[in-house]
Parts: C-alpha cells; sequence; structure tokens
C-alpha cells in the first residue's frame, strides 16, 4: 500500500524550528502507514504508487490530536447545566452527590455497545475537524468492571471508524458511592485492582487521577502514580484547575507526561514543568463553560519553554464542545495564544503530552502517515474561523479517509 500526495503545500510543524515550517510545492510520499519521502515537486518520484492524489496546492497539516478527552460516558448534564446558570457553582453540584457523579449512574446503567454508539456520533464530529489521533479516559465507571467497560468501548471506536485511540484510566475521578466518607480505601483498590487488571486487559496507556478538593490529595494521588509507574505505563494528571494544591509539580517530578487544566499553576509548579519535560494541556473548553475566570498562567510558561498542548477535555460536565479547531480559536481570544501555538498544542506538543512525539504530530519521514488536508490559505486560519468547514480530507496511515 503506498500513496502519493502532490501538489500540496505542507504545515510541517517540525519542532526545530519556532514557525509553521511551511513548505510550498511539495509531494508527500506514504508506504506502510509510514511517510516515506517528502520534497519539491520539481523531484516528484515517477515510480507506481497504489494511489496518487492531487492536492491542488492544499494545505496539509499534521492530523490534529485530540490528547485529552472523556468521549465515553452516558446520559447527559443538561439539567446540571441550568442549575448553575441560576447560580449553583460546579463543586457545590459535585459534594451533592451530582456532578461527575451523576454521569456514573448513567455510564454504569449502559451497556459497552451503548457506550459505543454515543461515543462513534461523537467522534464524528471530531474527525470533521481533522482530528486523527484522540485521547480517552475512564472515569465514569469506578468499578473494576465499569472501568474496564469504558475502556473496551474506546478501543473498539477504532474498529467502527477511522481515528486511533489513546486510552487512559481515570479510575481516581471521584470517590464512588459505596466508598463515601473512605478516599483511601478506595485508592488501595484502584491500586491493587483496577490496575493490574486494565493492565492485564492490556486497556490502558496512562493513568489519570482529579488532584483537587472535590477528587483526591496529594498522598492518594502520589500512590495512584506509583502504582502506575510500576507497570510502565504513562502519567498525567486533571491538575490546578479550580485550586492549587501542588498536584502539577507532584505529577511533573514523577515524570508525567502532560498536567492538564492548571490554571491555577504557580511559578515554582511552571518551573517543574520544564525541569521535568512534561507538557501544560490547556483546556479553554472547561475554562469557557465554568465561566472560570483564573487564566493559566500562559507568560510563565512561555517563558520557561513549557510546551503547550490544547484539548476539548470533551465531557458531558465541563466541556460538551466536539470541536478542536474551536479550542484552537478559544486559546487564542481567551487565552491569548497565537495561532501557530493554537496549532502547536494540537499537533507536535498534543502527541508529546501522549508520549507518541516520536511518531506523530509532524509532517516528517519515518513519522505516522497521519494528516489533514484543508481548504484554507494559511494555517491560521484554523484558528481564525468557528464552524467554517474547512477539511478536504483525512489521511490515516497512509489512506485517504472515506468519512
Ligand atoms: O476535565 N475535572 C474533572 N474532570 C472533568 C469533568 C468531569 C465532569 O464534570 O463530568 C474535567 O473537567
Ligand atoms: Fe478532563
Amino acid at each position: 500500500m503506498s500513496l502519493l500526495l502532490t501538489n500540496t503545500t505542507i504545515v510541517t510543524m517540525d519542532q526545530s524550528d519556532s514557525d509553521y515550517q511551511t513548505q510550498p510545492h511539495c509531494y508527500i510520499a506514504m508506504a506502510h502507514g509510514k511517510i516515506v519521502e517528502i520534497g519539491a515537486m520539481q523531484q516528484c518520484p515517477t515510480t507506481a504508487f497504489t494511489d496518487v492524489i492531487d492536492c491542488q496546492n492544499r494545505l496539509i497539516t499534521p492530523g490534529l490530536i485530540d490528547s485529552h478527552t472523556h468521549l465515553v460516558f452516558a446520559g447527559n448534564r443538561a439539567k446540571e447545566f441550568e442549575q448553575r446558570l441560576t447560580g449553583v457553582p460546579y463543586e457545590t453540584i459535585a459534594k451533592q452527590g451530582g456532578g461527575i457523579l451523576s454521569t456514573v449512574n448513567a455510564t454504569r446503567a449502559a451497556t459497552e455497545a451503548e457506550l459505543v454508539e454515543l461515543a462513534l456520533k461523537r467522534l464524528s464530529a471530531l474527525t470533521a475537524d481533522g482530528v486523527t489521533t484522540i485521547e480517552i479516559k475512564s472515569g465514569y465507571g469506578l468499578t473494576l468492571e465499569d472501568e474496564l467497560k469504558m475502556l473496551r468501548a474506546a478501543k473498539q471506536l477504532e474498529q467502527h471508524a477511522n481515528i486511533k485511540v489513546s486510552t487512559t484510566l481515570l479510575a481516581a475521578h471521584a470517590v464512588p458511592p459505596e466508598y463515601k466518607g473512605d478516599a483511601d480505601s478506595y485508592i488501595r483498590y484502584v491500586c491493587d485492582e483496577i490496575i493490574p487488571a486494565a493492565v492485564d486487559a492490556k486497556l490502558v496507556d496512562a493513568v489519570d487521577v482529579f488532584c483537587e478538593g472535590i477528587g483526591f490529595n496529594l498522598a492518594q494521588t502520589k500512590s495512584v502514580f506509583e502504582t502506575a509507574l510500576s507497570y510502565g505505563l504513562n502519567i498525567k494528571g486533571h491538575t490546578e484547575q479550580l485550586s492549587n494544591l501542588g498536584g502539577s509539580e507532584l505529577a511533573a517530578k514523577m515524570g508525567a507526561t502532560s498536567v492538564d487544566h492548571i490554571e491555577y499553576l504557580d511559578e515554582q509548579g511552571v518551573k517543574a514543568l520544564a525541569e521535568h519535560g512534561t507538557v501544560a494541556t490547556l483546556l479553554p473548553g472547561a475554562f469557557y463553560f465554568l465561566r472560570e475566570t483564573q487564566l493559566p498562567p500562559i507568560k510563565l510558561l512561555r517563558q520557561h519553554n513549557v510546551p503547550m498542548a490544547l484539548a476539548t477535555d470533551f465531557n458531558p460536565g465541563t466541556s460538551p464542545i466536539a470541536s478542536l479547531t474551536m479550542m484552537m480559536n478559544m486559546g487564542c481570544t481567551l487565552f491569548r495564544l497565537t495561532p501557530e501555538e493554537a496549532l502547536r498544542g494540537v499537533t507536535c506538543h498534543a502527541a508529546r503530552a501522549l508520549g507518541l512525539q516520536d511518531a506523530r504530530g509532524q509532517i516528517k519521514v519515518g513519522y505516522d502517515a497521519d494528516l489533514a488536508i484543508w481548504d484554507i490559505d494559511h494555517p491560521a486560519q484554523l484558528a481564525y474561523e468557528i464552524g467554517t468547514p474547512r477539511l478536504h480530507a483525512r489521511i490515516l496511515n497512509g489512506a485517504l479517509c472515506h468519512d
């Protein structure tokens, strides 16, 4: 299987330089799922390819990577949205047993097939927006059986759609009703039973913890991370979203690939990310939807050269927004990112947030042939426009997706 794309303008997102690295009048040759050659049209190979597509000078970026989602769940939280609009805060709803736990009830009641069907609909919005890799977390099951059911549903999406899925176990998302008042015992259950079972079933790439006043404390977070690391898994955190507990610093020191949300992160935390090569994942959808006013420390992150990823955080409680290009716009309008930083946030830096920086997120020989072909003149248009149909086609593993 080989594919040749001719007459393209490529936006490589090569991290060795500080701009988009746009190259006009190029070809890209792909074989066996990888990019094998990139060059100027004058040198375009004349050897036989299984397929040749004339891109008519369209712009091509790496396929977009949504590096933080909760795509698999049942039910919705429209009632909670109404409640919040009358002034009840997100944390109060959670403390009253709503919030995450209401989605836990709906997800426990759903079958794996139902979860797949619901997730596929949401996924179609993301693929129409150029996404070729998605990270999906569990965290609405909170029992061994239900967490594994969620992860299996997430993995199954690869069989039903043109997508690559990276799975994250987020059993430490909330204390389930069965363990009310005894978070430590629940954490022991997560470490002793859920993580090993997910590893055994080969369902998990990374482990995440919601380290927060309404989530888990530092000591509990640390023991989940230690267990995950002992199985060779990546770790990442929902940290500094609503307050500053020091979860980001802990995660970075333990080698986390990313820490996510981080509106309340301080300079000490930023320095820890810089020192340990941890990606700062910004989630402007949740910032917007919760009407947060505390901005993430963008200037400090830039100052300390911390790579910034951008993701949808698609979930029913804080970010029911299935558009990664919309997040690029929000990253710019709400957080004052440049459109180029926004594009890095959904390509090369998103790949790094998943530990996939050597295979995805750039257009480079040897990298996965996952690409997005756009009907735009300039890469900044991806962040500038909202809701306009800009995607021409996606390429996954070196093959055209007929979505
Ligand atoms: O990323 N912060 C915790 N987890 C999700 C929200 C989950 C929910 O409210 O259902 C988040 O914002
Ligand atoms: Fe999240």
